[in-house]
């Protein structure tokens, strides 16, 4: 069949039709909703993936981002170096990592190397607040926030509409920095390429805890009196308790914990135990 140039370009138009970033996102549900991690502001059109996998230039015809072509020039050791950068047309916007091509099909290999470093899977601010980072087997993902107004909430999972942006402060080199709006969330602080001190990897405490900047700790917050697991530290455990001031007043007060020696404490029973009936600790713990 023979189509002209102006019909493919309506078929095009109208396959792009109405809202842009719906479209894209409709494109990436039906064909790589398998080989992508889960995730709702990217399903809902909301979010962008621009990164994943090894840098490129592996041969001539490269991407240098999800929706940039790069082409390449051989090298004499055999390597490939950019030559030049080429965005990839509205009617065939996605850059295919295999080919280095334009197409119409994203592709869940595209685009630059994403320089996240994973230390879990899950969900991760990026230092920038517009972007965040899925890792799944310890690769990451990097999204961007595509709606103008939205930035990455890191409680909800997703982009949402807001003026508050998330920022990692950091004090020392080799401490902990907590993120000011989500402080489950926190960055270790070292120096960068420029010899500044800054978040380089983020991480995310367990649970409900948060990281206490004071004393570098992901700490839980007491919400009843008993006893909480130190995600920390196996072999202690923090106490919750009120201290009467007088007969009216009481404070909740936490107070961090240790087990016996040569025991640990068994988080799913609230009690410490003997260490062979915890291998995992005795494991961490190098006994
Ligand atoms: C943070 O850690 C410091 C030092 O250990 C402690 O005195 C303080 O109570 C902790 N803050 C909270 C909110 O738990």
């Amino acid at each position: 069949m023979l189509i002209s140039g102006a019909v493919l370009l309506a078929l095009v138009a109208s396959a792009f039709g109405g809202k842009m970033s719906l479209s894209i996102s409709e494109n990436v549900i039906l064909t790589n909703m398998m080989s992508l991690p889960k995730d709702e502001s990217w399903l809902e059109g909301r979010a962008m993936l621009v990164a994943v996998g090894e840098n490129t230039c592996k041969s001539v015809f490269s991407c240098a981002d999800c929706n940039t072509a790069r082409l390449c020039r051989p090298s004499a050791d055999g390597s490939f170096v950019p030559l030049r950068d080429v965005k990839c047309p509205a009617s065939a916007p996605f850059c295919n990592g295999a080919t280095g091509t334009c197409g119409q099909q994203p592709d869940a290999t595209c685009g630059q190397a994403d320089n996240f470093v994973c230390l879990q899977d899950g969900h991760f601010p990026d230092v920038e607040c517009h972007s965040y980072h899925v890792c799944e087997g310890l690769v990451s993902h990097k999204f961007d926030c595509v709606i103008s107004g939205e930035v990455y909430d890191a409680e909800a999972k997703k982009c949402v509409p807001s003026d508050q942006c998330a920022k990692f402060t950091c004090g020392a080199q080799g401490t902990k920095a907590a993120s000011d709006r989500f402080p489950g969330y926190f960055a270790y602080c070292d120096l960068d390429e420029t010899g500044k001190v800054a978040p380089l990897v983020i991480d995310q405490c367990q649970g409900i805890n948060t990281l206490n900047t004071t004393s570098q700790l992901c700490e839980p917050i007491c919400q009843k009196e008993g006893v909480l697991e130190d995600t920390e530290d196996c072999t202690k455990y923090y106490k919750c308790h009120y201290l009467w001031v007088d007969e009216t007043t009481k404070f909740m007060v936490r107070e961090r914990m240790d087990c016996p020696a040569n025991t640990a404490f068994l988080p799913s029973d609230y009690v410490c135990v003997n260490m062979d009936q915890y291998p995992e600790c005795k494991a961490k713990k190098h006994l």
